[in-house]
């Protein structure tokens, strides 16, 4: 038996080496206790990590709430909310009528209807909806407040602003309106002039756009009333049923009366109210 005296550095080797086991044994204690339990069954809670992540303030969505009046957690959409998801489902139902038209004002993914341009660029000949009645009152309407200034109510280009304007307005009823061979004769001319205006080859504006003002809808109902306004100088009389007919003559014998008829007319009226 040889007795062994360690050199003062051997023992602190040894000493080093009994603190470096100890905190290896702690170490793995604390490691096999997060992940002992893992998948294993127990009574107790488990023990949480993160609990803030655990525990989120959140909400599912169909779920209840105590947070607001309603309970419910969700909450409805802020008006004027597009939804881009799910538009085919619903686009054939009349009630999304209105839903789809707000949805592609929104978009303006169709340059037809919102640029009046084809895919070629070229300006439509014709504009992508079919006129209706409706539609041409409308454009009437929109027609006599914001172009009859300058173009007159019959579109004559003579309208009381018009007339001193520093440019003469355009007068519709000027055949190069109605040639679709030339832009001038186009409906997504028109469309594009009335939202657009005109700038001179000068870089002069010499007509303002109405973009602000009138929308899309109602730019294409303004340039059915132009067009309306162009047929109106072409047709004759008897493109007039007998019916209507019969009230045009009577309001020109109104506008034109002779003293007689004229007294007599007034009185009649008087007589209708
Ligand atoms: C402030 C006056 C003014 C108003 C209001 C006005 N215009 Fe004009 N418009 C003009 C003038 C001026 C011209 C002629 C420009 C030129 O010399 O090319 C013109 C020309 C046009 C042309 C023919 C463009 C061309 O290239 O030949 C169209 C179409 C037209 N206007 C549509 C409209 C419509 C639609 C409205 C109503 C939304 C409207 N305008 C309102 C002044 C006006």
């Amino acid at each position: 038996m040889t007795t062994t005296r360690n050199s003062p550095s051997q023992r602190w080797h040894a000493a080093g080496l009994a603190r470096a086991l100890a905190a290896g044994t702690i170490g793995l204690s604390v490691v096999s206790g997060m992940t002992g339990c893992r998948g294993d069954r127990s009574d107790k809670p488990p023990r949480q990590f993160f609990p803030d992540m655990d525990d989120q303030m959140k909400w599912k969505s169909q779920g209840q709430s105590e947070f607001y009046a309603d309970g419910r957690t969700m909450r409805q959409p802020v008006a004027g909310t597009v939804a881009f998801g799910r538009a085919s489902v619903v686009s054939d139902k009349p009630w999304a009528a209105s839903l789809m038209t707000q949805r592609s004002d929104l978009l303006r993914h169709d340059d037809a209807y919102y640029k009046g341009v084809g895919s070629d660029g070229a300006y439509l000949v014709r504009m992508p909806e079919a006129p209706t009645r409706a539609m041409i009152e409308r454009g009437m309407e929109r027609f006599n407040i914001y172009c009859s200034a300058c173009h007159g109510y019959e579109g004559d280009g003579k309208g009381t602003v018009g007339v001193r304007w520093s440019y003469a307005p355009a007068t519709f009823h000027d055949p190069k309106y109605r040639d679709a061979t030339q832009n001038t004769g186009r409906d997504g001319y028109l469309f594009h002039v009335a939202r657009q205006g005109v700038i001179g080859g000068d870089g002069k504006q010499k007509m303002p756009g109405y973009a602000h003002a009138i929308s899309e809808h109602d730019a294409w109902a303004i340039v059915a009333y132009i067009r309306a306004l162009q047929e109106s100088r072409l047709a004759t009389i008897d493109a007039v049923p007998a019916t209507e007919r019969e009230i045009l003559e009577r309001q020109r014998a109104s506008v034109q009366p002779t003293a007689t008829e004229g007294a007599a007319s007034t009185a009649s009226a008087g007589g209708a109210k």
